[in-house]
């Protein structure tokens, strides 16, 4: 049985003073609900905002993470930083990230295996640019991505992680993929997984979609087999759409 997993992601939105009036108002909406959710915040955010959502369920993320234990990485952050505040989940190749930092498959698959000596959970990303859907090549691109990032990990680890899959033409354009398009995309990596690890692993794993989710279309997303969950930016940002949301 898998849990539905709704995460929202913040980007670089939000001060400390804007993470705290958003954990208040939240909370007070915040009912408790059969999804499993977290919040993905700036780095700035996270010990605030653990301590604000402590014993209430909702979980902590971060949206990148250095793959070494230590070192002269100047602006970086480390897991065991990441472990030692309490953070839950930690975002790995986002669109972004591979877009303006230079992230690639192999940096996602160093992170990820970094994030897998511990606790935090990772939230991999994959998804194809609009030109390479037109193409017709956003099958095989995914599945370099997911061969890619997912290589050398053990298959008792693939469990943990969540993969969300992040159409780049979808984020932040207002513009969502079809239920349609969504599902075959999520189905087509699980089958994907099936043939890297197996069916037993592959059903367990989270597959989420994200790209402008809003509270207009959550339902339709994740009544979809295969879509187990959602990653979703800009309407995360306010405590009542994200409410709707998680409560599809
Ligand atoms: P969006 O972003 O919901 O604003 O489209 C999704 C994401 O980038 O995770």
């Amino acid at each position: 049985m898998r849990i539905p997993f709704i995460a929202g992601n913040w980007k670089m939105f939000k001060t400390k003073a804007e993470a705290k009036a958003f954990a208040e108002e939240f909370a007070a909406l915040y009912q408790g609900t059969d999804v499993r959710t977290a919040i993905c915040a700036p780095f700035t955010d996270l010990e605030l905002l653990v301590e604000l959502f402590r014993g209430t369920g909702i979980g902590v993320g971060a949206q990148n993470v250095h793959f070494a234990e230590e070192g002269a990485y100047t602006g970086e952050v480390s897991v065991k930083m990441l472990e030692e505040i309490g953070v839950d989940y930690c975002i790995v190749g986002h669109s972004e990230r591979r877009q303006y930092f230079a992230e690639t498959d192999e940096t996602v698959n160093l992170k990820l295996k970094k994030l897998l000596e511990g606790p935090i959970r990772p939230i991999m990303c994959v998804g194809e640019s609009l030109e390479q859907r037109d193409a017709g090549v956003l099958f095989d691109f995914v599945k370099g991505q997911l061969e890619g990032g997912l290589a050398d990990i053990a298959p008792e680890d693939i469990k943990k992680i969540v993969i969300a899959y992040e159409p780049i033409w979808a984020i932040g354009t207002g513009r969502t993929a079809t239920p349609e398009q969504a599902e075959e995309m999520c189905a087509f990596i699980r089958a994907t997984l099936i043939d890297m690890f197996g069916e037993e692993v592959a059903d367990e794993v989270i597959i989420q979609y994200g790209g402008s989710v809003k509270p207009a279309n959550a339902t339709d997303i994740m009544n979809q087999d295969e879509i187990d969950g959602a990653l979703v930016g800009g309407a995360s940002l306010k405590a009542p759409d994200f409410m709707q949301i998680i409560d599809f």
